[in-house]
This record gives C-alpha cells, sequence and structure tokens, in this order.
C-alpha cells in the first residue's frame, strides 16, 4: 500500500524537531483525522532572495502526514521563498512515488504548512 519513500521517511524522518526563535512558524491540522503539523523556518537574505536555510517540523499524525512532513523540509531547504511557495501537494506526492489515494489530504497538511510557514514570516517582516 506504501511506496519504499514514504515508508523510509516514516521510520527515518529527516529534520524532525523545533527550531528555537524560528522565523517563520506554520501550524495546520486537519479537521476530519485530527492531524497536527507544525513547520518552522529560518530564514536566510542571499544574493538570490530569502532563501529557506534550515526547516524542521513536529506532527502529530499517520505514517503519511509524518512521511510528507520529512519530505517537504527536503524539498524547501535551500529554495528562495518564491520557489518554496510554488512546492505542491502534488509535487511532495510525486517525491515520495505516490500516496494511497485515501492519503493524498495528507500531502496537503503539508504543502500548507510550509506554506503558512512563509506567510507568518512575510507577515512578520514587512518592510
Ligand atoms: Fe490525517 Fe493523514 S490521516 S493527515
Amino acid at each position: 500500500m506504501y511506496s519504499k519513500k514514504v515508508i523510509e521517511h516514516f521510520t527515518h524522518p529527516h529534520n524532525q524537531g523545533a527550531i528555537k526563535n524560528a522565523d517563520g512558524v506554520g501550524m495546520v491540522g486537519n479537521p476530519v483525522c485530527g492531524d497536527l503539523m507544525k513547520i518552522y523556518i529560518k530564514v536566510k537574505n542571499l544574493k538570490n532572495g530569502e532563501v529557506i536555510q534550515d526547516i524542521k517540523f513536529e506532527t502529530l499524525g499517520c505514517a503519511s502526514a509524518i512521511a510528507t512532513s520529512s519530505m517537504i523540509t527536503d524539498l524547501a531547504k535551500g529554495k528562495t521563498l518564491g520557489e518554496a511557495m510554488k512546492i505542491s501537494r502534488d509535487d511532495v506526492a510525486d517525491a515520495l512515488e505516490g500516496l494511497p489515494p485515501i492519503k493524498m489530504h495528507c500531502s496537503n497538511l503539508a504543502a500548507d504548512g510550509l506554506h503558512e510557514a512563509i506567510k507568518d514570516y512575510r507577515s512578520k517582516n514587512k518592510k
């Protein structure tokens, strides 16, 4: 039912935990299953723009929610905020070599969590 990649990321998640003094935090929940996800980002201003230098997650949820959280941190690390905003739930599911159709909403949570963290950073850093 699950791809190898999903099992890999579920059993050995990358970037799990919190970032103290994060520049942006996104928290999203799924009202249907009750799962919760928190994404923390550290942003650095570089020549090519504002870049996600570090990213971590805390997730209370199903195997797919953990795997998609782990995968989105891998996908977003080192990207500019503009690029990271374009990461979609399909990108997360594709990078995990697919999710069972009934679990697609779990990848939604990861993409939304990342986008919320970026919005939080932007609202705190309005010039
Ligand atoms: Fe809730 Fe997966 S079942 S996020």
